[in-house]
């Protein structure tokens, strides 16, 4: 018994060095190297290579651009569900509201100011759709075009690490003071940054704002060069899921559509998809869990996005709107179904298209979908840098039987600009060391936590 039991005991510590061994050599060889080259190449969170594809989106003092007056009257009577649809929603759905509460939270290594500036309007659970995203203050001139079509409750988490953080509260402070009231009524922001990288000065969440911004200085996110950022300066990686996870955790709604701050979303959608689901009907009386992918395009840089699936149809057959990433990774976006989709005309209401699945040739699909609380979250280890950071969600969906319903005329487009391959070998070094984390680390992980089904893959 005592051999045994010391036979044991050596197997125990031959496996601990092991794994030792594999965490530290994953995370070091010249990877820190890799890291600092990488940040010193330009805005890097959704788009590889920006400067050289995509236009700047004019921010300009948005009373001119966008008519506050006209808005409201547009938010009343198109962008308001029903009250008989809600109370559907509600009893369908079972619902618990989730109340918006400012509050000061380590999260691993981060520190997260949760609904740090809150809007004025807030959501019963069954009242509409959260939209869920991330960015640096960089990105925030997104704001206002997927403000002007969502016209609905936004989560927003940003990363602001050092200095970067009163950039980001000058941005959030320009934005709700001097451009759209939608801004104020509709965007919560939430905060973080490495427990290493703590600002100097953080207001409490009541009183950030002293006095209004003064809105003749100019957009404090336009025209950020990376090398002004002290993410750049100190070589940080961008930590995609943990903005992901805390504006998806926070977000007040039952439904959130949790995506990238650039990817703009076709009009109308927060009522025609309550009423889908208040009609509660076909593929949805599945038991299966599900979610509600939509589909993703990119269109040229001197075009507008549009604003309904006939004007994306004539789009697609004249070539200023593609798939996305069409040349740069089909197998991560292509939809089941996809050319059927595109070629079905425009319906009157919001239905499911097709009810697919992550396998086959989609094992290593990333959708973007409407989904709820209830899916799983994302992997807080992954960064944006490192690529396949949706996969491990994807895996746990697949495993889990997720039905995938694909909506027949709701779509999301990319801020104007197509992608096109550009060989990045910093990025490409970074991706593989990922990839074998996932392999070595996270996916043995996952393999106890959801199970294996056939045919699933991260
Ligand atoms: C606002 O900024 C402008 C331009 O930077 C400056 O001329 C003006 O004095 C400022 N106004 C106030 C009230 O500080
Ligand atoms: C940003 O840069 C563009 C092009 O260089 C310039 O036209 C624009 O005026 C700049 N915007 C601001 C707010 O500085
Ligand atoms: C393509 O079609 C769109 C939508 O009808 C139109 O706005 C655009 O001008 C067309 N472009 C070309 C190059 O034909
Ligand atoms: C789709 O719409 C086009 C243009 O309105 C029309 O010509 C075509 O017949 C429609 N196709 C179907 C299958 O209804």
């Amino acid at each position: 018994m005592p051999s045994s039991r010391k036979s044991f005991a050596i197997k125990c510590i031959i496996a601990i060095a092991v794994m030792y061994l594999c965490i530290h050599v994953l995370s070091n060889t010249g990877a820190s190297q890799a890291i600092r080259q990488l940040q010193q190449s330009g805005r890097n969170l959704a788009a590889l290579d920006p400067q050289q594809n995509v236009e700047p989106l004019v921010v300009e003092p948005v009373k001119e651009v966008y008519n506050v007056e006209a808005t409201k009257a547009v938010v009343e009577t198109t962008q308001k569900p029903q009250v008989s649809v809600l109370d559907k929603v509600k009893e369908i759905t079972k619902c618990l509201d989730r109340p918006m509460v400012a509050r000061v939270q380590q999260r691993g290594d981060y520190w997260v100011l949760y609904n740090y500036v809150m809007p004025e309007k807030t959501f019963k659970c069954h009242e509409s759709i959260t939209y869920t995203t991330h960015a640096d203050y960089s990105f925030m001139d997104n704001l206002l075009p997927l403000l002007d079509k969502w016209r609905g409750p936004i989560s927003l988490a940003l990363h602001a690490p050092g200095t970067d953080f009163k950039n980001t509260l000058d941005s959030i402070a320009y934005l709700r003071d001097c451009t759209d009231s939608l801004v104020k009524e509709y965007v919560t922001f939430h905060i973080y940054f490495s427990t290493k990288h703590v600002p100097k000065e953080v207001p409490r969440h009541n009183h950030v704002f002293a006095e209004p911004f003064n809105c003749s200085s100019s957009p404090p996110f336009a025209n950020v060069s990376s090398d002004q950022m002290y993410k750049s300066q100190k070589k940080l990686l961008y930590p995609v899921n943990v903005g992901r996870n805390v504006a998806r955790e926070t977000a007040q709604t039952h439904y959130v559509l949790p995506s990238d701050i650039e990817l703009y979303p076709s009009p109308n959608i927060i009522p025609q998809f309550l009423e889908m689901i208040a009609d509660n009907s076909g593929p949805l009386l599945s038991k299966n869990p599900k979610v509600f992918p939509l589909h993703l395009f990119e269109v040229s840089a001197n075009q507008q996005v549009p604003d309904s699936k006939t004007k994306l149809k004539e789009m697609l057959a004249n070539g200023t709107a593609v798939p996305f990433h069409k040349k740069l990774c089909p197998g991560c976006h292509s939809v089941p179904k996809a050319k059927e989709w595109q070629t079905a005309n425009e319906t009157e209401n919001l239905r499911v298209f097709h009810v697919g699945k992550r396998n086959g040739k989609f094992i290593h699909w990333e959708p973007i979908f409407i989904g709820t609380h209830a899916d799983p979250l994302y992997d807080e280890r992954l960064s944006w840098e490192g690529k396949s950071d949706k996969m491990t969600q994807g895996y746990a969906l697949c495993v889990l039987d997720y039905d995938f319903l694909i909506l027949n005329k709701a779509f999301l487009v990319h801020r104007p600009g197509i992608k096109v391959y550009k060989k990045d070998q910093k990025r490409a070094m970074l991706a593989a060391r990922t990839n074998q984390l996932i392999k070595k680390i996270i996916f043995p992980e996952l393999k106890v936590l959801y199970g294996v089904r056939k045919g699933c893959a991260v």
